[in-house]
């Protein structure tokens, strides 16, 4: 009987024990505790294992413990086809073709908040299906020139606007369970000799420009990772810089994420080790090219660190900050249990990228053409529309039907491939050739196509195949003579160009060459204008270029690069089912030298002896942008041959309907420091359809201690107004939009003094004002 009783007490005991979860995985704990159990027992070969790749796109997890690896992929336009486990071959999965997303310049083209969110929330799902747990993007670098290769996977030139665009997108993605790793942090503005580039920049124009949007995402959506750029501020890496990382990302916004390496951008384990990087991805170091077996021991941040630690040169301190923090990102993705269900290519992803493509393409210019009524745009091409140019068309067209001619390689070129890690397989893409075919068969248009020029004809793309065919034999003569005999008989003539995904374009890994239209497109476009004027020029790009013939255009359609429905979207706002609403999220300027880095020669930058080291002196500072052209027109003297104006102004863009303005009232005259101000403007559509404005709020500071420039964006609100109706449009800002950063406090100051709200449709045209004091 004792001896009973002596078992049920030793069961009575045991069982809670075997039954007790470990800390770690107990979701009633707070996170920090459970990273503290984990931490306690995980072997050193485990720590050092989570903090470096293990293939191309994965980290280990914790196997023993029950953490499973770490999946990241490009981003940020969609998800990115798997490769081979160590190559960068695609794998050539069958479950992996995805919906792209329109480019990020198109996003931010919208200013539209909400389709931020929509965007993050879709591809968060495509996202999970693919079982990704870090999504390379989104990319905030601030469009600093016009050749920057990767502008178009960026969100502008202003870091308001971008940081406005970039909170809602990665608060859409991480609630679903995937984490954003916002890229590329920071000063990676421009492409040509990234590794080298060693940016010189005051503090001023660092936190004005080029910080503001990435401390946007890590402080207010709490972005879980961020992703280390590969060029060199102040002669270090920026994967390993004490400054970017310990000091600003860490210490002073508080970021409890984890620091990603861009694929190779690590390259010192005493600095990776000391300066805040917490895992290291795509390092070549020794024989890795050549595949070489545990390659990824050799990261700097693997054997070597380990025998550092064993040497007693480290101490496991760094170390275990590292590992906490990817124990951190993993409970908030791999490790989090109640995530939403991921789904791949639904129609609600396709719808998604159709509604952000559309309000997103950016009316440019729409003035009249021979045969319409005075004052009416050539664009949309309504049956009405139509109608008319074929009645008024030189060839007698009464005795037929409309006939439209399509020009240009980009109306049959797929964009969705190319550009570099962006470079996505689809389920589908619809071109602008086939977009616009449709809607030419619901009016009975006839449409006709020429090529024009040839440009990039790569059939296939790491293994994605284009989906028509760009082979082509003729010469540019009788491309051009084709074009130009077609338009001649035709009553209206859509061209569509632009730059492609090919290098030296919009790609990754270079700058343009130049900012002219490449190949033989101004050739053609001048050709097809001597018989035919009614031509609609679309551009398909992420960057601005030069224009020469733009005085003779009458209509002239910025579509970006938006992904699997482009030609759906390009031809419904062509054909006005879309009343277009985008405004341009950077200054189209009319010719390079408008651009303060080229004005001042301040790009690519000097190289150093031994070519090793290139500096990149941003010598124009906080001048970026329209910055730099308010400042061209105030200093502009007579004689002074840079024309002030730009081809299209920071914010611009039209509408098929008119708005008017009323005059700004504000909410007081007067606030103190802990105030907010807030403006009111009328703003009434004037025109008949239904359509959507953004409100664009400058603010100027009077007079100021230091140098400012002239007027900065701070607030912006898109309405939706019916033909006829006026809406109140509010915009609130506090001191911290009249602020600087004082370099020598190391601090944001605004100073008391007067200041002005400018108020209109674009940076280029202010149409009320409100003058006001801060205490
Ligand atoms: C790019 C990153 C990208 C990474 C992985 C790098 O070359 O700079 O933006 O996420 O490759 O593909």
């Amino acid at each position: 009987m004792k001896k009973l009783i002596t078992i049920c007490l030793a069961l009575m005991t045991a069982v809670p024990t075997l039954a007790q979860t470990p800390v770690y995985l107990d979701e009633s704990k707070p996170i920090e505790q459970r990273i503290d159990d984990a931490i306690s027992r995980m072997t050193l070969d485990e720590k050092i294992a989570v903090i470096h790749a293990q293939s191309k796109f994965s980290s280990p997890g914790v196997k023993r413990l029950g953490f499973p690896d770490l999946w990241t992929d490009d981003g940020p336009h969609g998800v990115r086809p798997d490769v081979l486990w160590d190559e960068w071959v695609q794998a050539g999965q069958t479950n992996d073709s995805c919906v792209a997303f329109p480019a990020l310049t198109c996003l931010a083209a919208t200013w539209n908040p909400a389709m931020a969110r929509l965007y993050g929330e879709s591809l968060g799902e495509e996202a999970l299906y693919r079982n990704k747990s870090v999504m390379l993007g989104p990319g905030v670098n601030i469009y600093r020139t016009p050749l920057g290769g990767r502008n178009f996977e960026y969100m502008g030139e202003d870091p308001w606007l971008a940081s406005r665009m970039v909170v809602p997108y990665v608060k859409g993605l991480q609630s679903k369970g995937v984490a954003a790793c916002v890229k590329h942090y920071a000063l990676n503005n421009d492409e040509e000799y990234r590794h080298q580039v060693n940016v010189i920049i005051s503090d001023r124009a660092l936190h004005e420009i080029y910080l503001p949007a990435f401390k946007a995402a890590v402080q207010e959506a709490e972005a879980w990772s961020i992703m280390g750029a590969y060029n060199l501020y102040k002669d270090q890496h920026n994967c390993h810089n004490n400054i970017m990382l310990n000091k600003i990302l860490k210490q002073d916004w508080g970021f409890d994420g984890v620091v990603i390496s861009d694929w190779g951008g690590c390259h010192d384990t005493d600095e990776a080790v000391k300066n805040g990087l917490d895992l290291e991805f795509g390092t070549w170091t020794d024989g890795l090219m050549m595949g070489k077996t545990n390659a990824y021991d050799s990261y700097y941040l693997a054997d070597a660190y380990k025998q550092g630690i064993l040497s007693g040169k480290y101490s496991t301190k760094e170390l275990d900050e590292k590992v906490r923090r990817l124990l951190r990102l993993y409970y908030r993705t791999t490790m989090k249990r109640n995530k939403p269900f991921g789904f791949l290519c639904s129609d609600s992803h396709y719808e998604a990228a159709l509604k952000i493509a559309q309000e997103g393409i950016v009316l440019l210019k729409n003035e009249t053409s021979p045969g319409l009524p005075k004052g009416e745009g050539l664009l949309p091409l309504t049956e009405e529309k139509l109608e008319l140019l074929r009645k008024s068309s030189p060839l007698g067209g009464d005795k037929r039907g409309v006939r439209i001619l399509v020009v240009g390689e980009n109306a049959i070129k797929m964009m969705t491939v190319g550009g570099g890690s962006s470079s996505l397989k689809v389920q589908r893409e619809i071109l602008p050739l086939d977009g616009i075919n449709v809607q030419c068969s619901m009016f009975n248009v006839q449409c006709d196509y020429a090529r024009g020029y040839v440009g990039d004809t790569i059939q296939s793309y790491n293994g994605v195949t284009v989906g028509r065919s760009l082979y082509e034999t003729r010469s540019q003569a009788e491309l051009t003579a084709e074009a130009v005999e077609k338009a001649r008989e035709a009553d209206v003539v859509i061209f569509i160009g632009g730059l492609n995904k090919s290098n030296h374009q919009d790609c990754e890994g270079h700058d343009r060459l130049s900012y002219d239209l490449p190949y033989a497109q101004n050739e053609v476009i001048e050709a097809i204008l001597k018989v035919n004027p009614r031509l609609v020029y679309v551009n398909i790009s992420g960057n601005g270029a030069a224009l020469p013939w733009i005085d003779k255009v009458p209509a002239v359609v910025q579509a970006w690069f938006i992904g699997s429905e482009a030609g759906e979207a390009i031809a419904s706002v062509l054909f006005g089912d879309v009343n277009p609403s985008g405004k341009l999220p950077f200054t189209w300027y009319a010719s390079l030298d408008q651009c303060g880095a080229h004005a001042l020669n301040a790009y690519p930058g000097t190289w150093r002896e031994g070519h090793k080291i290139i500096d990149e002196e941003y010598k124009e500072g906080l001048f970026v942008g329209y910055r730099w052209i308010d400042r061209l027109k105030m200093k502009k003297s007579k004689g002074d041959k840079v024309k002030s104006e730009p081809l299209f102004a920071f914010g611009h863009g039209l509408s098929y309907t008119t708005f008017q303005y009323g005059k700004v009232t504000a909410d007081k005259s007067s606030l103190t420091a802990d105030e907010q101000i807030t403006f009111t403007v009328p703003v009434t559509n004037t025109g008949s359809r239904a359509g959507a404005e953004t409100v664009q709020l400058y603010i100027r500071d009077v007079e100021s201690s230091v140098e400012r420039p002239f007027k900065e964006l701070k607030a912006f609100n898109k309405v939706f107004l019916q033909p006829g109706e006026t809406q109140q449009v509010s915009l609130t800002i506090d001191k911290s939009a009249l602020s600087f950063y004082d370099d020598k406090a190391a601090a944001w100051t605004a100073e008391p003094g007067d200041f002005e709200a400018l108020i209109g449709p674009s940076s280029g045209q202010i149409v009320t004002r409100y003058s006001f004091h801060l205490q």
